[in-house]
């Protein structure tokens, strides 16, 4: 493998990510990466890679349920804070799949939930946007992550991570909504 062509997502929220630090380093000098920031902020990106030098850096506009990509062009894809909030999570992973070469990886940071949220919590726009709504219960994450045909390597519970309002966090109590990591793996063949 000579390019090590790595997606990686901007920090624009006012939560505390503390997996953004990941991305910092996955965006290192060194071999490609691709990012796939907000659309508004594709061209403030790219300004402020170049600015600082991150020549191996590049940003494009596109949706996690349909990357901008041919398929397998990259070693690992990476993503913090985003997947739950997509209502088609099974697609997304599909899609990281499709975009990775044989043996490459993808490691995330997400929110997920102990228990299976109500149908009260999961339409509540407020809460879906404060990266609650969307959590996916722990297990059946995983799974989807397995049926796109990744190995599970690792995940980790990231007990630092902190939601900021009252309403989100007594919802994080009450349905064990929380922040993991996880690395997985495709095939080598
Ligand atoms: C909570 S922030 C993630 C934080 C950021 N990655 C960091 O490390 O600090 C969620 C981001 O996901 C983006 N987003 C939401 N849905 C998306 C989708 N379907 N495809 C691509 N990006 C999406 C939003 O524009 C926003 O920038």
């Amino acid at each position: 493998m000579t390019a090590r062509r790595t997606p990686v997502r901007h920090r624009v929220s006012p939560h505390r990510y503390p997996h953004s630090q990941a991305s910092e380093r996955f965006a290192g000098r060194g071999n490609p990466r691709v990012g796939l920031p907000p659309p508004e902020q594709v061209e403030q990106a790219t300004d402020l890679a170049v600015r600082n030098g991150f020549h191996n850096v590049s940003f494009r506009e596109g949706y996690i349920e349909d990357l901008p990509f041919e398929d397998a062009p990259f070693d690992v894809v990476i993503s913090n804070g985003v997947i739950n909030l997509s209502a088609e999570k099974a697609r997304v992973f599909e899609e990281a799949r499709r975009v990775l070469r044989p043996g490459g990886q993808i490691v995330l940071a997400d929110i997920v939930s102990d228990r299976q949220l109500p149908e009260s919590v999961k339409a509540d726009a407020d809460l879906w946007a404060a990266c609650i709504g969307g959590a996916e219960q722990v297990d059946s994450y995983t799974s989807l992550v397995e049926a796109a045909g990744f190995e599970v390597q690792e995940v980790t519970e990231n007990t630092r991570y902190e939601f900021v309002s009252d309403r989100a966090a007594n919802a994080c109590q009450k349905y064990g909504v929380k922040s993991i990591s996880v690395r997985a793996s495709t095939s080598s063949t």
